[in-house]
């Protein structure tokens, strides 16, 4: 676990590094009275040295819960906003501010305003991974391990928007067998899968399940025997007596699978290309070094304004309610 953070670090932009990184990250969230939440999706070394680690759903309530004054947030941009939403009067930092997320870009809020003015009367369901204005502007917030929960919820005769991940939408519409309005936004990590590799590897290994985040596109997802969020994924192979995996989702997800269930083999979903794509380019520009130079600095913070906070946190507390 400390074989990176002991090497000798520097940067040149922000001064020379501590020589025990991880000792350093410990003192300074004294210092702070910080708690370090993380996203499955961080490199393994952010993993390791925080005090909760989650999926989308889990760190909200982890966010909600938390006693410390400042929430150092390794994850991607709406994700440290959603802490900010819940708690407006802490420090909120996220080591990379460019951190952002492609499903959250694909839904720019003076587009969706005119896609709500287009479909009256429809309640809007969004996905969390989404900007807190969009947030502002829904009824109710849902994350991958909820969507359907809460959609169930809503009475049959009311009309749905649901935004902005089509994948996950359909993925509702199917389980739900409800029509629901579609935002057609994507991951570029979900959406990066072959479908052809995929069935080629289950030739491979006749034994593997395939498992998948509800990200994917229907033409992965048909190849799944399980379907759920990243805590769910990571349950389903810690529970399976099956030995082997092939897991179609951002592959950071695999140091904690291999760490609970040591016995078992994974192996990543791999993508279109011979590329890195099925990294997610958002989440792994979070780094150990930044994680502590924002610790020291308290810089990069999250901060907005408190008209779109208070709308934001009202479809927020909903889906907290509606999933308890
Ligand atoms: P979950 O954390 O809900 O599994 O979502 C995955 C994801 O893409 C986060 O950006
Ligand atoms: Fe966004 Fe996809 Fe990255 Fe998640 S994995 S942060 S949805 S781009």
């Amino acid at each position: 676990m400390f074989t990176t953070a002991l090497a000798q670090r520097e940067n040149t932009q922000l001064g020379e590094l501590p020589l025990d990184l991880f000792a350093a990250i410990q003192s300074l969230k004294k210092e702070l009275n910080a708690v370090i939440l993380a996203h499955y999706y961080q490199e393994p070394d952010i993993q390791d040295i925080a005090d909760f680690i989650g999926d989308s759903l889990q760190l909200a309530k982890a966010a909600e819960k938390t006693n410390a004054d400042a929430i150092v947030f390794a994850g991607v941009h709406f994700m440290a906003e959603t802490a900010k939403i819940l708690n407006p009067d802490k420090l909120v930092l996220l080591p990379d501010l460019d951190a952002g997320c492609s499903l959250a870009d694909s839904c720019p809020p003076e587009a969706f305003t005119a896609f709500k003015a287009a479909h009256p009367n429809h309640l809007v369901v969004s996905y969390i991974n989404c900007s807190a204005d969009i947030k502002a502007m829904s009824d109710i917030i849902c994350t991958s391990s909820n969507a359907v929960k809460i959609v169930e919820q809503i009475p049959k005769e009311q009309p749905i928007i649901f935004a902005p991940d089509r994948n996950l939408g359909r993925y509702v519409m199917e389980q739900t067998r409800r029509d629901l309005v579609l935002w057609q936004g994507s991951c570029v990590v979900h959406e990066t899968f072959s479908e052809k590799k995929i069935v080629q590897l289950k030739i491979a290994y006749p034994e593997a399940e395939a498992i998948a985040h509800p990200e994917c596109e229907s033409s992965v997802l048909r190849h799944a025997s399980f379907i759920g969020s990243t805590a769910a994924l990571l349950k389903y192979c810690q529970n399976s007596p099956t030995k082997e995996f092939i897991v179609a989702t951002e592959p950071g997800i695999i140091h904690q699978m291999q760490k609970l269930a040591p016995d078992k083999h994974f192996i990543p979903a791999p993508p279109m290309n011979n590329c890195a794509c099925n990294e997610c380019p958002f989440m792994r520009l979070n780094t150990l070094e930044k994680l502590y130079w924002a610790m020291k600095n308290r810089t990069p913070e999250i901060t907005m304004s408190e008209d779109i906070r208070l709308a934001a946190l009202r479809p927020m507390q909903r889906m907290l309610e509606m999933s308890l």
